[in-house]
């Protein structure tokens, strides 16, 4: 499996942090936020990754990152020239996934425990597609899942609702089979002008081919000053370390 970090748009929400810096190199506890993603991956044993991210800020990402030799891993970059949207950045992806399956994660996304079981779980079938929930105080901010608890169906996916049919947040950690760049490929844009990575999931829904888990621990993006904040102070309460089971923690400690 191969992993996508997406780490293109403009970050108003952040502005003047954001006036020259890219939203994911800013600190998020002792490490730049992106950290937590490329963790995530590695942590699911996933080391071929791809990042996407705007031309104004590539030079910054590759200076930070290398070739990921010193983290373990192969990164390889890819410019998004415009900001169209989370499901027209992954469509940068296809040659590089190359027909096979991929862990998504969006760059500003901060995660205390692993993705790897809802990876290893999407790896005992190698088809359809995942989303990863979290149930929330403010789901109208987010993707909301309306569910079928008995049947753990999702019945379908909302966009920034606003009266959210449950508390579900549909978080930035999608795992998907190749067909994902067809369905990308028939997308119309939303309202906002976007295309948006709810429509594709939707799809999969729609092909009854979608499967959800609920992630342990806290979840935050980190694309507000609020949100920021929270996704400080968990990371610094866990020194940047991400829980992949109970017990143990992995080391931060071997990017530097
Ligand atoms: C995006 C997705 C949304 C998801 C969220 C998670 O929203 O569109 O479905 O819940 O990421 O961080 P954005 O933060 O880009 O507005």
């Amino acid at each position: 499996m191969k992993g996508i970090i997406l780490a293109g748009g403009k970050g108003t929400r952040l502005f003047p942090l954001t006036k020259v810096t890219n939203k994911h190199l800013l600190p998020v506890g002792i490490e730049p936020m992106i950290f937590n993603p490329i963790r995530q991956l590695l942590s699911a044993g996933i080391t071929d990754i791809l990042v996407v991210t705007s031309k104004e800020h590539m030079g910054d990402i590759v200076n930070l990152l290398g070739s990921g030799e010193n983290m373990g891993c192969s990164f390889t970059f890819k410019v998004q020239e415009s900001a169209k949207g989370i499901a027209h950045g992954l469509s940068l992806a296809e040659g590089f996934v190359n027909g096979g399956s991929m862990a998504v994660i969006l760059g500003d996304n901060i995660l205390t425990h692993s993705i790897k079981p809802h990876v290893d779980e999407f790896m005992e079938k190698k088809s359809g597609a995942r989303v990863l929930l979290k149930k929330v105080g403010d789901p109208e901010r987010f993707g909301v899942a309306a569910l079928d608890e008995e049947h753990k169906m999702i019945i379908e996916i909302e966009e920034k609702p606003k009266n959210p049919k449950s508390s579900y947040a549909v978080i930035g950690v999608y795992i998907y089979d190749y067909t994902v760049f067809d369905i990308i490929r028939i997308l119309k844009p939303s309202d906002r002008g976007e295309f948006e990575i709810s429509d594709v999931n939707n799809e999969y829904i729609k092909r009854s081919e979608m499967t959800y888990g609920v992630v342990k621990g806290e979840w935050t993006d980190a694309g507000t000053f609020e949100s920021l904040h929270y996704a400080n102070e968990i990371m610094l309460t866990a020194n940047n370390k991400i829980r992949v089971d109970t017990n143990k923690a992995e080391s931060a400690n071997f990017f530097y």
